[in-house]
């Protein structure tokens, strides 16, 4: 279950009822989530062709809609609203579909809104500050090159304040946040790394690859248990907007 999504239910102010849902960047976890609310219907949006099939299989969509498209095609779902819209870790894997359209990903997520918006992000990393910090940020560097040089671009995280400042500036301040620990394990190390062998078998470059391998090897060895930043939850009415603060003249 996802912890963080799981939280709404638990937050006041929330949805008092759930209507229309959107998950306008789906994946595994938030359409479990989203798939298990008290909702009218629900509709699931993602980029990716193939990730849309996996899904289809795990939640078949019955009267429910599961979608492929671009938040960058002006008219996908363009007269369409919903009472409830969720953007779990949209913004940060935004750049790879849609670069430099998080600005204006955040003007249609409030654009398809009548409701709540929900927005769930990973605070960028600061530079470490231990070892184990260490370990964990030459992880993220090795995959992030390696998407690279495999021509694609990698995640790109957002603060959570670079986000609220948008969204006050599109009038619509945050209603209320929240700020999640992220706790690392020595399985996270294993599965990331994994994912970058993986992803080393499409390099053309075998020797670079090769070197590349053992960098990988030198990685699984150390020991990265540990806490390391957090992910933040948004919560924004966009029906009802939060009075924003303003300094007195
Ligand atoms: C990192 S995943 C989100 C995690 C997901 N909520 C989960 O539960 O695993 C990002 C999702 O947003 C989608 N996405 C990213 N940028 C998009 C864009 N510009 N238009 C539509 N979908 C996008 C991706 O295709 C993917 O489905």
């Amino acid at each position: 279950m996802d912890k963080v999504l799981e939280h709404i239910l638990s937050r006041s102010p929330r949805p008092q009822s759930w209507g229309r849902v959107l998950d306008a960047g789906t994946g595994e976890s938030s359409l479990a989530w989203v798939s298990r609310l008290p909702c009218s219907d629900w509709t699931a949006v993602t980029a990716d062709e193939s990730r849309a099939q996996g899904l289809r299989g795990r939640f078949p969509p019955g009267k429910n809609r599961l979608l492929v498209g671009n938040w960058q095609d002006p008219q996908f779902l363009e007269r369409e609203t919903f009472d409830v819209v969720i953007a779990d870790y949209l913004l940060g894997s935004c750049d790879r579909y849609a670069p430099h359209f998080q600005e204006q990903l955040l003007e249609r997520l409030l654009g398809v809104c009548r409701g709540w918006l929900f927005i769930v992000g990973q605070e960028p990393w600061s530079r470490p500050t231990n070892p184990a910090q260490r370990c964990l940020w030459n992880i993220a560097q090795l995959r992030d090159a390696v998407q690279l040089l495999l021509d694609r671009r990698p995640h790109r995280e957002l603060p959570q304040d670079w986000v609220e400042r948008q969204l006050a500036r599109y009038g619509h301040p945050v209603n209320w946040s929240e700020r999640f620990e992220n706790h690392y394990d020595q399985d996270y190390v294993l599965r990331e790394v994994n994912a970058i062998e993986e992803n080393l078998h499409e390099l053309a470059d075998k020797g670079l690859a090769q070197l590349l391998r053992r960098r990988c090897h030198t990685l699984r060895q150390a020991n990265a248990a540990g806490v390391y930043g957090w992910d933040y939850l948004l919560a924004v009415n966009v029906a009802q907007p939060a009075a924003i603060d303003r300094p007195p003249h």
